[in-house]
């Protein structure tokens, strides 16, 4: 009996003719929304190699779904929020994502974000297009200047670093506070380390987001770290939405307690087209695109691809989240 597989979603690239070529039992989830929870499950049942995105759930329950054939997941991300790495180890699964492909890319969209939140880009093309612009004013739309103005980074992984690139190109002075101190960054880049993070909230123009969702960081803004911002501050999530409180953030940007924000993730995600954040007029919201370019996406396919190879094949995941199941 070949192999059965799930693959949660169409891939882009070539990523599915590979699958194809392969002797496996492919089963596609076809349909560009993800599959509803209960078809989830269902189609899990007897799988051996799970693809999926960070749209699917991949907890106790789902691996229950699968059950004892399941012998490798890959999801098609680096952030890996989404599937219980510990319950995986435990039943012997290799977890594979796709780190260091989707780096540039994502700071890419993040400092395109901080320009157009924090110059009004998306508001200043809707006057125009609602016919609004009727002569050049010196007092409409005016936004926060960038250069030179003071980053802050929360997270100084790869995307941060990226990030801190950007700004520089900028003459930005760039803060950051992070797990662990980088002082190669700091003298290459010139970055300041800040290891207490409301004191770089205090002292930044904008705040950009780039910690992995854990334990640890789920609401790391809340309602008081947004009060230790500056009233012209602007905030950039690309990482996660439940880094941040968005209750908290709703209410800081009404209030007026920061300026504005740059969101390509939100909590909920898909964030409800009437969700009362949406009607803010400082706040840019995108539908989590931080890695959509062309060339990222295959690559990221192809990395998946390669990862759930490798784990059907019994050889070690190219790019393993829980090497300790080797041990
Ligand atoms: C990831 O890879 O974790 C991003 O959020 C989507 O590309």
């Amino acid at each position: 009996m070949l192999p059965k597989v799930l693959v949660t979603r169409p891939l882009p690239g070539d990523a599915l003719e590979r699958l194809r070529r392969e002797p496996l039992d492919l089963r596609l989830w076809e349909d560009e929304e993800p599959p509803p929870r209960p078809a989830f499950l269902a189609s899990l049942s007897g799988v051996e190699g799970l693809l999926c995105l960070l749209t699917e759930g991949v907890d106790e329950e789902a691996l229950a779904a699968a059950g004892s054939a399941l012998r490798v997941v890959s999801t098609m991300a680096v952030g890996y929020d989404n599937i219980a790495v510990a319950a995986c180890t435990r039943r012997g699964i290799p977890v594979g994502h796709t780190p260091g492909v989707l780096t540039e890319t994502t700071a890419d969209l993040a400092f395109a974000l901080l320009l157009a939140a924090a110059r009004r880009v998306v508001e200043a093309a809707e006057y125009v297009k609602a016919g609004r612009w009727r002569a050049w004013s010196p007092t409409a739309l005016l936004g926060w200047e960038v250069h030179h103005a003071t980053l802050g980074i929360v997270g100084l992984g790869r995307i941060g670093l990226e990030m801190a690139k950007r700004a520089r190109g900028f003459d930005m002075r760039v803060l950051y506070h992070s797990r662990s101190r980088r002082p190669e960054a700091e003298s290459a880049l010139g970055l300041t380390f800040v290891p207490a993070l409301h004191e770089l909230l205090a002292a930044t123009d904008f705040v950009s987001l780039h910690v992995p969702l854990t334990a640890d960081t789920r609401h790391l803004i809340g309602a008081a770290e947004l009060r230790a911002m500056k009233p012209t501050a602007v905030l950039i999530n690309t990482a996660r939405g439940p880094v941040v409180d968005q209750r908290a953030l709703y209410a800081a940007l009404r209030a007026g307690t920061i300026a504005a924000a740059g969101l390509d993730v939100t909590d909920p995600e898909p964030l409800p087209a009437g969700d009362p954040t949406l009607a803010l007029p400082n706040v840019l919201v995108l539908p989590h695109i931080g890695s959509a370019s062309l060339q990222t996406r295959a690559k990221m396919a192809a990395m998946a691809v390669d990862n759930l190879l490798a784990g059907l094949r019994g050889e070690r995941l190219p790019h393993c989240v829980n090497p300790e199941v080797y041990r």
